[in-house]
């Protein structure tokens, strides 16, 4: 066997060069675990996740809330279904074990959300007749609720989605035709601040919607919103739920969702976000034959140049964005692989399958 020294030599080389990506990436773990989003932006806004009870149970989901973030949002648990299936019982349980988890960790909690034309109870519009209810009695039930769930966690909850998604997706028109427009008119949306604001004056309360960087809903929003500005509506702040992807919004859009809704004097709050590699669908469909859902070097690529882009916008209207918060921890449960395309695996955060981060992530804490 003849030594080749030069075969030595680019041997020794690559253990060298593989020794020090390891101790980089251990490194890098390292920094990460000690050093976390949370930490990379204390000077601008608190970082949130939205987490169910599974997730704060799992170890290695603990520990990374715990590292990278500083807010919680519960991603089911405090809905009306959920949290309240019959009208004479309320489901604490899961919502009581995420404000447990935040209270003993110091995190702060957004509760999400009171007043929502999705995942209400089967009780709720319908009399013991059976026949739809009548305006006062769907209010009364409205007041009971948000008061009941809102004085459990008084001090514990700082900002709560008071009325979620009321806007129509149809351009030419307004309010979502939901049952509580049905029943209540626009009246629902004033009567639930006011009930909110006397079950906790500390509270900060916000409006959430999404698209909300889309001209035409962002006007309609707008004009929501100034409505209830200039009656005095106890309102503090919207959420941008910010479910977007690589394809939009651009920054100019962005930019003047925030300028145009913050010059009401409320704040503004990016309160669901996630980045797709997919283009925006609005129709739930099955994956095609064929249809790939691989994640490409260019799409991540693409999608931590977006990041990075959506992020200098919120550093740059610091003053104005009181809070980030992502749509669920990492691509290994995101709400994304069941919609709008049932069974295609999408990669919308900043931690990967193992919860390690992305490319995306060094690109939004590396400023
Ligand atoms: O809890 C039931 C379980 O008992 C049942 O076995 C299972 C099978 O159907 O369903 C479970 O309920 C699911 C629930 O999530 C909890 O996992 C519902 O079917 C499912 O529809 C629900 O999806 C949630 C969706 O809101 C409902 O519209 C997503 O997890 C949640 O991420 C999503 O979040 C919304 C925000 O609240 C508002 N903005 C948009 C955002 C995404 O749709």
């Amino acid at each position: 066997m003849s030594i080749n020294l030069k075969k030595i030599k680019q041997l020794s080389l690559c253990i060298i060069l593989q020794g020090g990506l390891l101790l980089n990436n251990r490194s890098t773990a390292q920094t990460v675990q000690s050093k976390g989003l949370k930490d990379y932006y204390k000077d601008y806004f608190p970082i949130g996740v939205a987490v169910s009870p599974q997730s704060l149970k799992d170890p290695q989901q603990a520990a990374l809330i715990l590292s990278q973030f500083n807010s919680l949002t519960p991603e089911n648990a405090m809905k009306m279904g959920p949290i309240h299936p019959e009208e004479n019982r309320y489901y604490w349980k899961d919502a009581d074990s995420i404000v447990a988890f935040a209270q003993a960790h110091g995190l702060r909690v957004r509760g999400h959300n009171l007043c929502w034309h999705e995942q209400t109870p089967d009780w709720l519009f319908k009399g013991a007749d059976g026949k739809q209810v009548t305006k006062e009695v769907l209010l009364k039930r409205l007041k009971d609720h948000i008061t009941a769930v809102i004085s459990r966690y008084k001090g514990k909850i700082y900002a709560w989605d008071v009325v979620n998604e009321a806007i129509d997706d149809d351009n030419s028109k307004f309010l979502r035709n939901s049952l509580w427009y049905q029943i209540c008119g626009e009246d629902f949306i004033v009567k639930a601040f006011e009930y909110a604001h006397e079950a906790d004056p500390n509270a900060v309360l916000f409006y959430n919607d999404y698209n909300t960087e889309r001209p035409e809903k962002r006007e309609r929003v707008y004009q929501l919103l100034k409505k209830l500005v200039d009656a005095k509506v106890p309102i503090n702040g919207v959420g941008l739920q910010a479910h977007w992807s690589i394809y939009e919004p651009d920054q100019k859009d962005l930019i003047e969702t925030i300028k145009r809704f913050s010059s009401l004097g409320i704040k503004v709050q990016i309160t669901e976000l996630d980045i797709s590699i997919y283009p925006w669908e609005k129709n739930k469909r099955s994956l095609r034959p064929g249809e790939s859902d691989a994640y490409t070097a260019d799409l991540e690529k693409k999608q931590a140049d977006k990041y990075a882009e959506v992020f200098k916008v919120f550093r740059d209207y610091k003053n104005v964005i009181s809070g980030v918060t992502f749509w669920n921890i990492s691509d290994k449960h995101t709400w994304l692989d069941e919609y709008p395309v049932i069974g295609r695996k999408n990669y919308p955060l900043l931690f990967d399958q193992n919860f390690q981060p992305k490319k995306a992530y060094w690109q939004v804490v590396n400023f």
